[in-house]
């Protein structure tokens, strides 16, 4: 079975999964809590290299302040309970976000479970926390404008300027909660990735349903843009970039 290297999820449904229990909306987040920290522990069983989680968008603050307390209040135990496991379990966490707009004590948080965690390998995690896909890219080109112009406009080049640099493309993403869109998520990594819908709430995603994405993704001929019979033969989408690069690169010079 082929495995993807990078999957993303997009948590969807806490609120509604609470809802439907006559449960506060904050109850379905505390479920997913547990829901992602199995998930994690699945990624990890099945070797899975990268895992980002989308926990908290831009758009997210708009929320109304008491579930907005509560997201917060919840990173907050999240990131001072499970560090310890983070670091045992060889957890290398990434953050993903504008987090300057989070509270000083979640950032720092987020700083100190980056440090703590930097030379673990066994899966990176990438938090989307106060993470806006757009305001990802208008970031970079804040950065650009204060550097040397480059030589060539490459999307390597381009990549350098984003909150994670090393972060590889999305393989597979899934949705949970009955929603079929991207919702602003990792926009420039999603390009080509593969879209795998999953009609539960977030809180009832369990370890079959994550085989069955991956069962999804192994099913699935990525193309990136060529034809079936080209794509029958491996290859990737880096040595595409660097075709399409020295074929830019001969026509300008
Ligand atoms: C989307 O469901 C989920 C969120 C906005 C928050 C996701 C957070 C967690 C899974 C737990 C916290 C994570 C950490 C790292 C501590 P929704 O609220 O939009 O649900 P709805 O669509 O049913 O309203």
């Amino acid at each position: 079975m082929i495995q993807p290297s990078h999957v993303g999820i997009i948590m969807d449904g806490n609120g509604r999964w609470a809802t439907a229990r006559g449960l506060p909306r904050y109850e379905g987040h505390r479920e997913g809590l547990k829901t992602l920290k199995k998930t994690v522990e699945t990624a990890i069983n099945r070797g899975l290299k990268h895992l980002s989680l989308f926990t908290f968008s831009t758009e997210n603050f708009f929320r109304p302040k008491e579930e907005v307390d509560f997201l917060m209040f919840l990173f907050r135990q999240a990131f001072k309970d499970y560090i310890g496991e983070a670091i045992e379990k060889g957890i290398r966490v990434k953050i993903v976000g504008n987090t300057k707009l989070l509270p000083n004590d979640i950032q720092d948080l987020c700083d100190e479970a980056v440090q703590k965690t930097k030379h673990n390998s066994q899966i990176t995690v990438y938090f989307a926390i106060a993470y806006g896909g757009r305001r990802e890219i208008l970031d970079a080109i804040e950065k650009i404008l204060q550097t040397a112009k480059p030589e060539a406009i490459t999307e390597e080049w381009f990549k350098s300027f984003l909150y994670c640099p090393d972060m590889p493309d999305v393989d597979l993403l899934i949705r949970t909660g009955q929603e079929f869109r991207i919702s602003n998520f990792l926009l420039w990594h999603l390009a080509y990735s593969e879209i795998y819908f999953c009609d539960k709430f977030w809180p009832d995603f369990t370890e079959v349903d994550f085989t069955l994405a991956m069962e999804f993704f192994s099913s699935r001929q990525r193309r990136f843009g060529r034809t079936p019979e080209q794509a029958g033969n491996k290859f990737e989408i880096t040595k595409c970039n660097n075709i399409i690069n020295s074929n830019l690169q001969s026509e300008t010079a």
